[in-house]
């Protein structure tokens, strides 16, 4: 059993994955959620196990306003109270437990901890996303066996892009200067690449010029989200907002060793461009799929059931905003976790 910080607000899955009519099942901190909507659409999370004999709910049917165990009929509602027994009385105990649900920035979110701390202000502010017209968004999800940290590990250092991705990505992060800060809560890390060969992922903005300026920052908040924003400018000339690009990546657990990755791409050039979104999407999905997740899988096989830092990892500078992270969120779940 891992440790997970519980009063913090967790994506489930993308507004789209869950229809109207049917159920989304997902497992977040080794705990088992389905996922329904009431008849007016709105998201609502409870324990995916019948109080009963403990079927999963999410193998039953959703409607109206309720969720009906497939297996003797107990149906339950969107604030987990049991609306119909077909075998007796409703008695009040007839319950499962309900989540507090938000749905925002196209997503949906979840709060495991305390119903009474749920605050719709803590969801990560992830305007960006709403700002940027849908052509030019793209939203993904990428389960993998590892676990959260070591997600999140992967993208507060990029240099590993010049090792992992050195056809698409990579080149430019291992040689470019770079700092980490913390600011409040939230950790800063950025790179800049100057006067260099652009990889092909980012001459997009460029024009064909051979010479590039390319900035790269990650501003990560517990638990593990984070946003990586990206431009490539002309050597020589100065970052413009127009020729930025901001990417969520929120690394959410499912168990130890496996999570939920959920990233939506934005960008603030070429939005009409759909033949260039579609060839993002895939370019994205390939950079994933077929790189860092086979590592990140491999990674988290050598490492079992170990902690961490019980294996005493090697430090290197490259590992200076990763390590601020994981403390941060150390201290956070520490703070949570009764003594003793
Ligand atoms: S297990 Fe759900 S009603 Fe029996
Ligand atoms: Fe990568």
């Amino acid at each position: 059993m891992g440790r997970y910080l519980q009063n913090t607000w967790y994506q489930a899955g993308w507004s789209g994955d869950l229809p109207p009519q049917g159920n989304l099942a997902r497992t977040i901190c080794e705990v088992p959620l389905v996922f329904f909507r009431t008849a007016e659409g709105t998201a609502t999370a409870l324990l995916d196990r019948c109080p009963h004999r403990f079927v999963p709910l999410s193998a039953g049917k959703v409607g109206p306003d309720r969720i009906t165990c497939g297996y003797h009929g107990l149906a339950f509602g969107a604030d987990g109270r049991c609306v119909h027994n077909p075998h007796g009385p409703i008695l009040g105990a007839l319950a499962v437990r309900a989540f507090p649900v938000i749905e925002r920035h196209l997503a949906i979110w979840v709060w495991l901890g305390e119903a009474d701390l749920a605050d719709a202000s803590l969801v990560p502010d992830l305007s960006y996303i709403d700002e940027t017209p849908p052509l030019a968004r793209i939203t993904g999800y990428m389960p993998t066996a590892a676990n959260y940290q070591l997600l999140a590990d992967n993208i507060l250092d990029l240099s590993h892009a010049d090792f992992l991705h050195p056809d698409t990505l990579g080149g430019i992060n291992t040689t470019a200067k770079s700092t980490h800060r913390q600011d409040g809560e939230r950790v800063i890390v950025d790179w800049l690449a100057e006067d260099c060969v652009p990889p092909p992922a980012f001459r997009a903005t460029l024009h064909g010029a051979e010479r590039a300026d390319i900035w790269t920052e990650v501003v990560w908040q517990a638990p593990a989200v984070m946003t990586l924003g990206v431009a490539a400018m002309v050597a020589g000339t100065p970052r413009r907002a127009e020729d930025e690009g901001y990417t969520l990546h929120n690394m959410v657990p499912e168990t130890a060793t496996t999570t939920h990755y959920f990233y939506c791409a934005t960008r603030r050039f070429r939005i009409d461009d759909e033949g260039f979104t579609a060839f993002l999407k895939v370019a994205l999905a390939q950079a994933f799929t077929q790189e860092d997740k086979p590592m990140l899988e491999k990674q988290q096989q050598r490492i079992g059931e170990a902690e961490f830092w019980d294996l005493q990892p090697v430090l290197l500078r490259i590992d200076g905003a990763s390590t601020r992270a994981r403390r941060l969120l150390e201290a956070r779940i520490a703070a949570e976790t009764p003594a003793g």
